[in-house]
């Protein structure tokens, strides 16, 4: 007997540099899953390092050890059916291979946004701040960001409007069969 409405899981992995859009489009993706009664779940990194991960800075050691602990999170969270949606900015590859290789129902989405673009959203001013040298290690200005080789789907934050990269998303999950 099963106790739950079928639901297939899945982790829909965003990543990108700060200010490229990913939980603008994660939180709207999540909306609408929501609304067609599917079980959903955000994980994003703002959130996440106020609380999991709020021992953790932004050295390689940690920003590999905030992933490993999400990576945990979203495979216990996919494997009971829920849609799981990340937004972590993610800059090393060999720790998103690993994601894919443990949650294995997975989703790689890169949103794509040239850094100059990020640079002038600057949401909450910490590129300013980052090129003034008051924050370090921060990502795009004076900390690497491996792009995806071979993510599900690419969006270009700078090309697309919210509403379009948002259906780009759902119909790339549709056709792979998640949701
Ligand atoms: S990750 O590299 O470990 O994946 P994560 O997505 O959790 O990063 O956190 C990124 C958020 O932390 C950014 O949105 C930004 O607000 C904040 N932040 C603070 N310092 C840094 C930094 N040095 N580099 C990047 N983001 C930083």
């Amino acid at each position: 007997m099963s106790c739950c409405k079928e639901q297939r899981g899945v982790t829909v992995w965003f990543t990108g540099l700060p200010c490229s859009g990913k939980s603008a489009v994660a939180d709207v993706v999540a909306e609408r899953l929501r609304a067609s009664g599917l079980r959903v779940e955000r994980l994003d990194g703002d959130i996440i390092r106020q609380d999991l991960t709020r021992d953790l800075g932004f050295s390689k050691a940690d920003r590999d050890e905030n992933i490993r602990r999400v990576t945990f999170v979203s495979k216990l969270l996919t494997r009971n059916g829920v849609a799981v949606l990340t937004s972590f900015i993610s800059p090393y590859r060999e720790m998103r291979d690993r994601a894919r290789a443990e949650v294995g129902d997975f989703m790689e989405v890169y949103v794509k946004c040239p850094l100059e673009v990020c640079m002038k959203r600057d949401v909450k001013g910490m590129y300013q701040k980052a090129l003034r040298g008051e924050i370090k290690e921060f990502t795009g200005v004076s900390d690497p960001y491996e792009e995806p080789e071979r993510p599900e789907l690419v969006l270009e934050t700078d090309k697309e409007t919210l509403e379009e990269s948002v259906g780009r998303v759902l119909d790339r999950a549709r056709e792979l069969g998640y949701v």
